[in-house]
């Protein structure tokens, strides 16, 4: 029997809506996989200032930790705008990076045979698209110091924040991004703006240097930030792994997310360094955000935070096979022309969340006979 400890984090807006079918699906697995879950759940962003104050408290940290891994919802919504920078939804997510020393953040930007046509892009340039992008998570210009608003003598302010990697900083994630590559087309695009940036041309020299040594297996490239946004539009297959910095992975890895043009369907790992014992601090996420437009309807996709559950199957809990059975499931509701509003198609049926959580589960009973 496979025992294991999973933190769930809805936070809002559509969060704790899709978090509920990602449940239902754990329900299914304790109760035909043998699987022996350990869930507790807590508050986090907007729900966790209603309460305590605060975007994350301490205990919320601190049992994020203790756990296998920590699968997250969404944070924000208009209705804690007023609050102000440092007390923001969004601290919660950038609190759990830091804190648990979660640097490397996966996003892959998958096309599914059935939704190739969600996409705003030809169906010839995204068929079969399957990208990753690994993102550093928890350095750069999100937490480089100096930072801050000052005021200058003639009374005008200057708004400050620091880009700022160091070796270590990038060999790590880095090596996530290889090790990764060496399991897939063993193509690695490193990306950066050398051009411009020091930490840039830092960045450019130690990947260089670190594929050169332990991964001479591989194929790297560099790109320049800018060139690979109008790559990842003209033609995001030539790519397949790439590694880059917090704030081009933020970037990027939205504008991937729509070549994929069903932002609903996307999950995302971030991963922390392994401990002596090999366990390494993750969390889980969809990448849709919290989408307060849509927030309370039961219209939302629950397929993101149910793949997110997938990956760490995966990624933590090393059940690849439970993983995949859920992967496959979820490609089976769609094709059987099952959708929610944000990948609705002509001739499919239009679900409400809840329906699509019980096909889910529909398929996944039939994976058992
Ligand atoms: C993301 C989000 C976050 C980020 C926000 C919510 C702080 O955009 O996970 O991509 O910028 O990292
Ligand atoms: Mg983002």
């Amino acid at each position: 029997m496979t025992e294991y400890r999973l933190l769930l984090l809805p936070g809002d807006g559509i969060g704790p809506e899709v978090m509920r079918e990602a449940r239902r699906v754990l329900a299914w697995l304790s109760r035909h996989r043998g699987h022996e879950c350990h869930l507790a759940e807590d508050l986090v962003g907007g729900a966790a200032i209603d309460v305590h104050g605060v975007p994350i408290t301490d205990a919320v940290i601190a049992a994020a930790r203790a756990a296998d891994a920590v699968l997250f919802g969404a944070v924000g919504g208009p209705q804690w705008r007023h609050l102000g920078f440092d007390r923001r939804p969004e601290i919660a997510i950038l609190r759990l990076r830091q804190d648990l020393g979660l640097f490397a953040n996966l996003r892959p930007a998958t096309v599914l045979d059935p939704l190739v046509d969600a996409s705003t892009l030809k169906p010839e340039v995204v068929r079969g698209l399957d990208l990753m992008i690994v993102r550093e998570s928890t350095g750069g210009i999100y937490f480089g110091e100096p930072r801050g608003i000052e005021t200058l003598p003639d009374g005008s302010k200057r708004g400050i924040n620091t880009e700022v990697y160091t070796t270590h900083e990038i060999e790590r994630v880095g090596r996530v991004a290889a090790d990764l590559a060496r399991l897939r087309s063993r193509r690695l695009a490193s990306v950066e703006k050398s051009n411009v940036m020091e930490s840039g041309l830092l960045w450019r020299e130690t990947i260089t240097s670190l594929i050169a040594r332990d991964y001479p297996d591989l194929t790297l490239e560099h790109v320049l930030a800018d060139n690979c946004a109008m790559q990842l539009v003209r033609n995001p297959r030539q790519f397949d792994v790439i590694v880059t910095s917090n704030l081009f992975g933020d970037l990027l890895s939205d504008l991937a997310s729509m070549c994929t043009g069903s932002l609903g369907m996307l999950p995302s790992a971030t991963l922390g360094a392994p401990d002596a014992q090999g366990r390494r601090p993750a969390l889980y996420e969809p990448i849709h955000g919290s989408a307060p437009d849509i927030a309370g309807k039961g219209i939302a996709n629950p397929m993101a935070q149910i793949l997110s559950l997938a990956m760490a199957l995966r990624y933590s809990l090393n059940l690849p096979e439970d993983a995949a059975l859920i992967e496959a499931a979820c490609t089976s509701v769609l094709a059987n022309g099952l959708r929610t509003a944000d990948i609705m198609a002509p001739g499919c049926a239009r679900i409400g969340t809840s329906v699509m959580g019980d096909a889910i589960l529909r398929e996944l009973d039939k994976s058992l006979a």
